[in-house]
Formats: structure tokens, C-alpha cells, sequence
């Protein structure tokens, strides 16, 4: 009989490490829902201590979802437990995740203790995180690289201790498949209490090698994979959920299953990759843009004749749409309801027809309208006080012109315009927002895509800029490539301390208008400018 394998995923914990990917409490929420709803068994919502946000987060999710266990993680220290387990305290099904080093390296160089201690402090920390929750996950960090024989006896005391679920981390992606799924086994073997707990793979990407470890992982005895939508996380990232779900899925020889919803897949991933603004590479493998695209005439053809012969999932299965146009400007008011409470949107009558007003704006500049312009659509009109908006945008540009742009940036009740010239109206965009905040911002990064194909398309940019040692990413969507370059921008600085010193930084009286004023009044201000 197939195995259940329990699907732990870490996207709000060890995702949300990654530097200019941080949510917001709401955002967390949000995506923890659409986990919930994508059927994961575990939620590692945060790790409480770290930071008041992520307490309030592990909480708000206690409380926003049901089904799932939701999981805080912790040190080996008894105040980090004491506080998970305060984060956790509404949570329907709850896990403490507490953990130490097993490798000499952290022993030695982290901790400056022995391996006698370690194994102490681990079995204590296990005991004290009992006391406040029956489940309690251990992690015993850099497994890949500790000694199996040591490794064994921690994994041993700390399932006496009562460890439910043992994490084995390849913390530093360091291992092969057959290093990492050899480990498992040996655990398997060795530990004389193992049938106690359930053995879980926590692998990182740093060679590329964090599905294929995971795989062998579960090969070898593991019954837990702690994974990433998009295998976002530290450094190359972690395992990614919707490979090794996808992977159990097309090999059912192999005798797993999971509960994962695989229809919901792409759509999850298009949050997560839009809520932390990091796009997702295109030739990922199952969410990628490219990963069902045949371009070469030879796969084409094959393709055209018999799908399989040269596809191992139907794009379906993980909810690409098959055809990505579903409205045009011709589309009913209840049509565009029907496509909204799909993506997940409950829309009052009063909210459709603002919905549906906005709509037919959008379908008169753009011929089709995709799910992600639906998105768009519905993520731009959720009220923003305090999120920079574009107000007006202006460029002037083309041979032999030297571009010129006006920005025009609503934030806070005020309105903000600056104009500047650049070597590209984007540039030339760039730097009149610059001017606006009266500081020069370094863009690290700047890309665009189409996000389907052709003239007509949305185009999306996602930006990454650096402001006192920080990082920030920002997404941006538009028919026009010049604002949803500026829109990216915007988003991206959004979340970066550039805006409280906004207010008598205008460049003349003229340049600050209180933004309650009419349409009219502001057009009169205009042709002042
Ligand atoms: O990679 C790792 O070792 C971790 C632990 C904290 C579980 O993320
Ligand atoms: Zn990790």
C-alpha cells in the first residue's frame, strides 16, 4: 500500500529568510491559507523570539488556520520555547521545532562545547518543549555533515526524550543523493527507538541537490520532506514543494503519495513569487514559464500529435491554465465574477461592479485578459493608505530626443511630482522618483518579461534595489513597460524607510499637493507646472 508522506512546508520560516522577501503578518496569513488549502500537513509559521512580527505572525496564523499543524521554531533555549509556545497558543494543532548543531563543526566553532554537552542540551530542550505541547520536532542542525555514529545517539536520546518527529538538515546543501539517503538509512538502522518518531529531510540547494537528496531521503526511511514553494530559502534555496509532490505524483512506483492539492500548485506559486517579489526562474522545473513551453518544431510536432510524447505532467494537473486568455472586453459582468471567485475573490455586488468597471478600463488597453491581469486588477484596487501609487506618469522619448520623464506619486494624502531626464525613460523615471524622495536609490537589479507573449502582453518587472545595506524586491505589472517598471520600484521601496522624511522635501510648493483635492483643482495645479 502507498505511504503517506507529510508535507512540511517552511515558505514563511526558512523562505522568508531570504534578504528583501519579508511579509507582513496579513501577507503571511494569506499565503498560510492558500497552503492550507493546497493540503499541506505542516506549517512552519515563524520563529516567535526572533522578532515581535514574527510572534504576531505565528499567532494571527494560529488563529486564520485549522487544518494544518502550525509549527514555531526555536533554539535549544528554554525562553525561545517558553515564547513559541505563548505564539502558539491558539493554535488547533501545534509543534514546537527546537534544535542544536550535531555537526563538530557547529559544536566546536558555534557552540565552543562538546559533543557530551550538546547532546544534553538537545535531550533537555525536547523535555522542556513537552511541557507546554505534545508534538515537538527536533532539528539536529548540519546533520549533513555530522558524524553518523554521534548523530544516531542524539537522534536516540532525543526521541526518549520525546521528539515526535526528528529533522535531519542538510543545513549547508553539502551532501550527495547517496551521502544524504546512506544517513537516513543508517538512522533507520542504528537508532533502536525510531519507530517512536517520524524522520524528516530538511535539505538546502547549495549544489543543486536538495529534491534529489529529499528523494533519497524518503528512499531510505524518511516520512516528513521540509519544503519551499518555488524552493525559495536561504542562500540557493530549499527543497521545492512542488517538485518532490510532483515527483511522488509521475513515479507512483515508488509507493508515496501526499496530500497535496497539485491542481492548486501554480496558483500558490504565483502568490508566493508575487507577495515576496521574487520571480521565479523561468526554466523552474513544474512552475516556470517555460517548464511546459515546446519551442523547437521537432517537439512541437510532437507534442501537436501526442502530448506525452514529449510531456511527463499535463500542464493542468498543476493548474496552468490551458489557455491563459479567459476575458476579453466583450466578457459579461458575470463572467468576470465566475473568473474572480475562482482565483479566490468573494465579491459583493456593490464590489463587483467597481470590479467590473475597472475591468472594462483594462480590456479596453488590453485585447485579452489573463488570470494574472485579473490578479493584478484585484491586488491594485485592495485600499493602499500609505503605499506610493502613480498618479500621473509621463515620458517624452525617442530619437533624437533625450528622454524625459514626469512623475506624479500620490502617498499619505499628499501628491508628489518631480520631472528629470535619464539615458532611457525608464531611467529618466527612476530618477525623478529619486528626486521625489530627495535620495539616489542603487538599482541592483532590473528585469522584464512578458508574461504571456506578443505586443499586446502585460509586461512584468521585478526590481531589486539596495538602500542603506538593505535589500528590497519589488514587482511590478502593466500594459505599459514604463509604469510597471515605476510600479516595480515603487514596490520595491515601498517597504524600505525612504518615505517618513517625504513630507518638506518637495522640490517647490508646487511639487506637494494635498491630495483631497478635486480632479479639477489638480489639473488646474498641473497646468501650472
Ligand atoms: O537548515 C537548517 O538547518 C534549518 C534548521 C533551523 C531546521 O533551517
Ligand atoms: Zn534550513
Amino acid at each position: 500500500m502507498s505511504k503517506k508522506i507529510f508535507i512540511f512546508d517552511t515558505t514563511l520560516r526558512d523562505g522568508e529568510q531570504v534578504p528583501g522577501c519579508q511579509l507582513n503578518t496579513e501577507e503571511k496569513v494569506v499565503i498560510a491559507r492558500q497552503l492550507e488549502a493546497l493540503g499541506v500537513d505542516i506549517i512552519e509559521a515563524g520563529f516567535p523570539i526572533s522578532s515581535p512580527g514574527d510572534f504576531k505572525s505565528v499567532e494571527a496564523i494560529s488563529q486564520a488556520v485549522s487544518e494544518p499543524v502550525i509549527c514555531a521554531l526555536t533554539r535549544a533555549v528554554e525562553k525561545d520555547i517558553e515564547v513559541a509556545a505563548q505564539a502558539l497558543q491558539h493554535a488547533r494543532r501545534k509543534r514546537i521545532h527546537t534544535g542544536i548543531g550535531a555537526s563538530d563543526y557547529h559544536i566546536k566553532y558555534k557552540f565552543n562545547s562538546t559533543r557530551e554537552e550538546i547532546l544534553q542540551r538537545a535531550e533537555a530542550a525536547v523535555r522542556y518543549a513537552r511541557r507546554f505541547v505534545d508534538d515537538v520536532e527536533f532539528y539536529a542542525e548540519d546533520a549533513g555533515r555530522a558524524d553518523d555514529e554521534f548523530l544516531a545517539r542524539m537522534v536516540e536520546r532525543v526521541i526518549a526524550a520525546g521528539a515526535t518527529v526528528v529533522n535531519i538538515p542538510d543545513t549547508t546543501g553539502y551532501c550527495l543523493p547517496e551521502m544524504y539517503g546512506a544517513k537516513i538509512r543508517y538512522l533507520m538502522n542504528h537508532v533502536s527507538n525510531i519507530d517512536k518518531a517520524i524522520i524528516s529531510c530538511h535539505c538546502h540547494n547549495d549544489l543543486g541537490m536538495a529534491t534529489a537528496n529529499t528523494i533519497a531521503g524518503i528512499l531510505n526511511g524518511a516520512r516528513q520532506v521540509e519544503v519551499t514553494i518555488n524552493g525559495i530559502g536561504e542562500r540557493a534555496g530549499n527543497t521545492s514543494l512542488e517538485e518532490v509532490a510532483m515527483i511522488l505524483k509521475t513515479h507512483k512506483h515508488l509507493g508515496f503519495h501526499t496530500h497535496i492539492q497539485s491542481q492548486k500548485i501554480y496558483a500558490v506559486s504565483q502568490l508566493v513569487s508575487r507577495m515576496m517579489r521574487m520571480p521565479v526562474q523561468p526554466n523552474k522545473a513544474i512552475v516556470g514559464r517555460n517548464a511546459f513551453a515546446h519551442s523547437s518544431g521537432i517537439h512541437q510536432d510532437g507534442v501537436l500529435k501526442h502530448r506525452e510524447n514529449y510531456e511527463i505532467i499535463a500542464p493542468e494537473d498543476v493548474g496552468i491554465p490551458q489557455s491563459s486568455i479567459i476575458l476579453t472586453a466583450r466578457s459579461g459582468k458575470a463572467a468576470l465574477n465566475h473568473h474572480l471567485r475562482m482565483l479566490g475573490y468573494q465579491l459583493s455586488q456593490q464590489e463587483l461592479q467597481k470590479a467590473y468597471a475597472k475591468f472594462l478600463v483594462l480590456a479596453d488597453n488590453k485585447k485579452d485578459i489573463t488570470q494574472d491581469d485579473l490578479r493584478e486588477m484585484m491586488e491594485g484596487s485592495q485600499a493602499r493608505t500609505h503605499k506610493p501609487t502613480i498618479k500621473r506618469l509621463q515620458i517624452l522619448c525617442g530619437k533624437p530626443l533625450h528622454p524625459v520623464a514626469t512623475v506624479e506619486l500620490a502617498y499619505n494624502g499628499y501628491l508628489y511630482r518631480a520631472s528629470e531626464t535619464g539615458n532611457g525613460p525608464v531611467n529618466a523615471a527612476y530618477r525623478a522618483v529619486d528626486r521625489i524622495l530627495n535620495k539616489k536609490i542603487h538599482l541592483e537589479e532590473y528585469l522584464v518579461q512578458s508574461i504571456t507573449n506578443g505586443s499586446y502582453d502585460t509586461a512584468q518587472v521585478h526590481v531589486r534595489v539596495e538602500h542603506k545595506g538593505r535589500t528590497y524586491n519589488g514587482f511590478g505589472l502593466d500594459t505599459d513597460i514604463v509604469v510597471a517598471s515605476v510600479k516595480a520600484y515603487l514596490n520595491a521601496l515601498h517597504a524600505a524607510p525612504v518615505w517618513d522624511s517625504l513630507i518638506g522635501q518637495v522640490n517647490s510648493p508646487n511639487d506637494r499637493i494635498p491630495a483631497s483635492l478635486t480632479e479639477q483643482q489638480a489639473i488646474k495645479l498641473n497646468h501650472t507646472y
